[in-house]
């Protein structure tokens, strides 16, 4: 949701903000904007579109400066136009703000704003915070950093900000409360970004900024403080993210590259966390005592969006493995819904990005209940993996395309851990189970790789299907998630309407829709529900519809009863669903593709929605 960057060295700053912005333009990519502070004047460009169209708009209209900050945006007040792009400014056109969240009372503050006698030109929520700043200052006296704080306190909602103004011509204040914000510290230049990709390449020495903290960055200097202006401590993280790893390398979308990455992922997600000898699994944070695992009766998975279907599959698992009542929610349901919890409940938020604002809603409902929080996150110092008790991390390394692949399949193979240590400190699960379960685990990169072997075969397939208007994804147990998955992955990146339902629903409704133009894709994986999702797959086959098997490699009968197959190495029902999704995500890609769509920045979407 947004993405803000900014610069402050001896070098142009522009350069570094329109780069920065494109490796932001993930979150949001409907309008754009930079502004830069030269000789102790303020610079603004901005317009409706991508970055591209900014690119276009600097070529004919340069501003420069070794100051500057940058914006790329994802709509939530007033629709994507030039006058509601940021970055905003105040009457006097000497502030820059650009905002990356939601102010509440934003319709309060404008009004009392207007009355004394501010005049907007946007309809945004975040032109009142230059407005609000534009008033502190003209109390004789106020500097730049006092004037944001006391602006601040006035704001209800989520902000990361950053600011410039024409008075202090060699400062940057930035500021967080709700949405994420980094500053990234390198030799004589600091950076300022909504996320770690795009700071990579220039360092790896990282201040994440906590709710409430204002950073001041001048040319020689970095200094934190809270909104009544005392000094906080400086911590500075390092990242160890390969730059490499946040650019294409080669693939024509992040998101094949993210497919093709799996195998690694995986490796390096299970690789320190298993010993052989022993065959126990060890997590470094995550904070739950044998006694406290022992302790629990209920575990709740929450979060949104792919991470939920990953909570999903982990509910099978963590029933079987561990055989405590488990139920998934999702995240803003959950934090709403005044669930009945204790210091007994296991929560366990999963999330990619660990900014989502409703998981981390969530995550601070859960703890305000006493329960046990532990999040399974994908970025080493997010808000989630802050506030939770304890973390696992997914070690996917950065993702950029907005469908989520690899964070998914590194998600289940973290559940899949997690499950056969809880299982082995409760006695459900003895050491030969253990042996065979990591055995196989250990085994799912190079199957993985394997199956996409076959990515040519998923691609012939994808091109006779494009043309559809609407798909059904069906599966039955551990199968249902991944049949939701698929369909998400569909209609996220290609448009067309699909839906994942268990199969044996299909009768309840779906089957309604089914027509010779209709591409059901059945994940019908050898094991105990492999004869019932035969019956669905005659059931489809009765009425003129298309089916697409997700099967297990070795079964020929499929063939019969399925117009296309896409086989999968065999594996344990309980990683069936890693090596599964595989095929769906490529199913998705190479649709996508065919449909001429954006696959990396789909409409309307946003990678990190940090936004109610
Ligand atoms: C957005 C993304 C999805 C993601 C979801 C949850 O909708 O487009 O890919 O699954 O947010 O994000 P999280 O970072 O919490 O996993």
């Amino acid at each position: 949701m947004c993405g803000i960057f900014g610069y402050i060295g001896k070098r142009d700053a522009l350069p570094f903000i329109v780069e920065g912005l494109k490796k932001l333009e993930y979150r949001g990519y409907d309008s754009a904007g930079v502004a830069t502070l030269k000789d102790a004047r303020l610079f603004l460009q901005k317009c409706q579109g991508k970055i591209a169209d900014l690119e276009r708009l600097l070529l004919r209209k340069p501003i420069d400066g070794n100051i500057g900050i940058g914006h790329t945006r994802w709509a939530t007040h007033g629709k994507p136009s030039d006058e509601n792009s940021h970055p905003h400014s105040d009457c006097s056109e000497k502030i820059a703000v650009v905002h990356n969240g939601i102010i509440e009372n934003y319709l309060h503050l404008r009004r009392e704003l207007a009355e004394r006698g501010h005049r907007f030109s946007s309809v945004t929520d975040t032109e009142v915070i230059a407005h609000l700043i534009e008033e502190e200052l003209n109390i004789k006296g106020t500097d730049l950093e006092h004037a944001v704080s006391r602006a601040l306190k006035k704001l209800h909602g989520s902000f990361a900000l950053a600011i410039l103004y024409e008075g202090e011509k060699d400062k940057i204040v930035v500021a967080r409360r709700g949405s994420p914000l980094i500053v990234g510290v390198a030799e004589n230049e600091t950076f300022v970004s909504s996320d770690i990709p795009a700071i990579l390449k220039y360092t790896s020495r990282v201040i994440y900024l906590k709710d409430n903290e204002i950073a001041i960055i001048t040319q020689d200097d970095i200094s934190l403080k809270n909104l009544d202006g005392d000094t906080v401590k400086k911590e500075i993280s390092f990242i160890s993210w390969d730059p490499e790893s946040a650019e294409k390398g080669g693939y024509t979308h992040f998101m094949l590259k993210e497919i093709h990455e799996q195998p690694k992922a995986i490796r390096d997600t299970i690789k320190d966390r298993i010993k052989l000898d022993s065959c126990q699994v060890h997590f470094d944070e995550l904070n739950l005592t044998e006694e406290e695992i022992r302790n629990i009766n209920r575990v709740v998975f929450t979060a949104c969006g792919t991470s939920w279907h990953a909570g999903l599959a982990g509910e099978y698992i963590m029933e079987k493995f561990v055989n405590i009542p488990t139920e998934v929610e999702y995240a803003a349901e959950f934090r709403y819904r005044n669930p009945i919890i204790d210091e007994n409940t296991l929560v366990i938020a999963i999330t990619q990005s660990g900014e989502t604002a409703d998981t981390l809603g969530a995550v601070l409902e859960a703890k305000s209940q006493n329960a046990k929080v532990i999040s399974i996150c994908n970025v080493v110092g997010s808000s989630i993996a802050r506030d939770s008790h304890g973390v696992i991390y997914t070690c996917a390394g950065p993702e950029i395309g907005v469908a989520s692949t690899k964070a998914f399949t590194t998600q289940l193979a973290v559940i899949y851990l997690l499950c056969l240590h809880m299982g082995q400190v409760r006695g459900i699960i003895n050491r030969n189970e253990a042996e065979e379960m990591i055995k196989e685990l250990m085994a799912i990169p190079q199957k993985i790789e394997d199956l996409l072997q076959s990515e040519d075969e998923v691609a012939q397939i994808a091109e006779k299907y494009f043309h559809a208007n609407n798909a059904l994804f069906l599966g039955r147990g551990k199968g249902f998630p991944i049949a939701l998955e698929g369909a998400l992955k569909l209609k996220e990146i290609s448009y067309i309407h699909a839906e994942g339902y268990p199969a044996a629903e299909m009768k309840h409704g779906p089957i309604a829709l089914i027509d010779k133009n209709m591409p059901v894709v059945v994940l019908a994986l050898l094991g105990r529900r492999y004869e019932k999702i035969l019956g669905n797959i005659e059931e489809v086959n009765a009425r003129g519809g298309n089916v697409i098997a997700i099967a297990t490699k070795g079964d020929n009968e499929i063939k019969e009863k399925a117009q296309d197959v896409i086989y999968i190495p065999p594996t344990s029902s309980d990683l069936s669903t890693i090596l599964a999704v595989i095929p769906l995500q490529l199913f998705a890609y190479y649709i996508a593709v065919k449909r001429g769509c954006h696959v990396d920045q789909p409409r309307n979407l946003a990678k990190s929605v940090t936004v109610e």
